[in-house]
């Protein structure tokens, strides 16, 4: 797809739903008692993959552009499926439903797309395995038997919400309190929600403990914007020329906002106001005007709260002037695409001085930056990221499977263009 230019960038918009909250409240809502309502549910393709496995293991999910009403069956109310739990791109979906699976009394296969089917599983399969699991494969398709679970003390060697994650849902299952430490902390909803659902979980620095069997209580969900999504339009707003965007309603817990403390050490023009708490979570308004933005580092334990906005990270650091320095960034190699090696070629094409380092990157700002044919790897935030450098190349640039989009931001054009008129 040839991408359109917009002038500017001006103008107030809310971007969807928070992804993972929107995968951990279908979840929840599936394994707890009573119904859960979910406002702001991210209707993206992965959180309708999330969707379409549990209504498989016989949950009754109602869809409407309001709300999603789960209709939870308690801890021991899924039933095993008749075909294969289908996880499309969705890492999320599929590691955290290996924790959720690995403890019941049926078993299950599970597989995604192409994407998925190349993404490390094993990362999950052995804390699980040390808790009793039965999980065949360390790569999609993965078989796993339902088993008595016991509890673990689990030190992480990576820093990753949905190894946690998943090691938390079996946790609910297993005898006994399960402890994970973190070595890095990673993104908390899930500690957060659980809490708030009556769960026996508790939190000490970087680590979490839960304890089994407790029953959940369904809640309502109202699920902020997602910070992930509302990173495109805050660097957006501050390359472009005679722009300001406001965010509205944009979740700023600070296990992910990482975004904001570099846009604040890149000199960006950014106003947090409006801050309030929903559910648990902080949210606020996010402005941010066409800013002078200088090069910074970025690394260490600040990697786990942006890892998803680095694609559109390195877009600003390539408007900025100076040097931007990535590293520890390793995890990007096994995200939906190798994003270090894609940020890279991509960039190079239209005239970026960038280069690959083994955990990261170095990008020299300030360039001529001229469009090109890109390629998005059937990456959404590939594909958005290089849609905000496009608006900024000199002369024309196209995007290859732009639909991957819709995997965490349907709509995404549409509110392009709107800002732009
Ligand atoms: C997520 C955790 C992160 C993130 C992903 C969503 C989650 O992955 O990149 O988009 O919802 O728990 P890792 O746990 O692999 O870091």
């Amino acid at each position: 797809m040839i991408i359109k230019k917009i002038p500017f960038a001006r103008g107030e918009i809310t971007v969807p739903g928070d992804k993972s909250i929107s995968h951990r409240a279908v979840m929840l809502g599936s394994i707890c008692s009573g119904t859960t309502e979910i406002y702001n549910f991210l209707s993206g393709a992965d959180c309708l993959a999330t969707i379409d496995c549990f209504r498989k293991m016989g949950i009754d999910i109602s869809v409407s552009e309001e709300k999603i009403i789960v209709f939870g069956k308690g801890l021991k109310g899924l039933s095993k499926p008749e075909q294969v739990l289908y996880t499309a791109n969705s890492g999320t979906t599929t590691r955290l439903l290996c924790g959720l699976l690995a403890g019941q009394d049926f078993d299950t296969v599970i597989t995604g797309d192409e994407s998925i089917q190349k993404r490390p599983m094993r990362r999950v399969t052995e804390p699980l395995s040390l808790m009793g699991a039965r999980i065949d494969g360390d790569f999609c398709p993965l078989s796993i038997k339902g088993s008595p679970l016991h509890a673990i003390t689990y030190n992480m060697s990576i820093a990753s919400a949905q190894v946690k994650t998943a090691i938390l849902l079996a946790g609910l299952y297993a005898e006994g309190t399960t402890v994970v430490n973190e070595i890095e902390k990673s993104r908390d909803h899930t500690e957060l929600m659980l809490s708030a659902m009556g769960a026996d979980i508790r939190t000490n620095g970087l680590s979490v403990s839960i304890s089994g069997a407790r029953k959940l209580q369904a809640q309502k969900f109202e699920v902020c914007s997602d910070i992930s999504s509302a990173a495109f339009f805050m660097v957006l707003g501050a390359i472009m020329p005679n722009s300001e965007i406001t965010l509205k309603n944009v979740g700023i817990n600070g296990t992910r906002t990482g975004i904001i403390d570099v846009f604040r050490a890149m000199g960006a023009n950014m106003r947090i106001e409006n801050i309030r708490v929903i559910n648990n979570e902080p949210v606020a308004d996010i402005t941010v005007s066409t800013s002078d933005l200088k090069g910074t580092a970025i690394s260490g334990d600040m990697i786990p709260r942006l890892i998803d906005e680095i694609p559109i990270i390195a877009v600003a650091a390539a408007f900025a002037s100076g040097k931007t320095v990535i590293k520890n960034a390793e995890e990007l190699k096994v995200k939906e695409t190798n994003r270090i090696r894609a940020i890279v070629d991509e960039f190079k094409k239209c005239g970026i001085d960038i280069t690959e380092t083994d955990d990261g990157m170095i990008i020299n700002g300030g360039k001529p930056v001229f469009g090109a044919d890109f390629k998005s790897y059937n990456d959404h935030r590939m594909a958005m990221s290089l849609a905000v450098l496009a608006q900024m190349a000199d002369g024309e640039s196209s995007i290859d499977n732009i639909s991957c989009v819709d995997v965490s931001f349907p709509g995404f054009f549409d509110v392009l263009y709107k800002i732009g008129k």
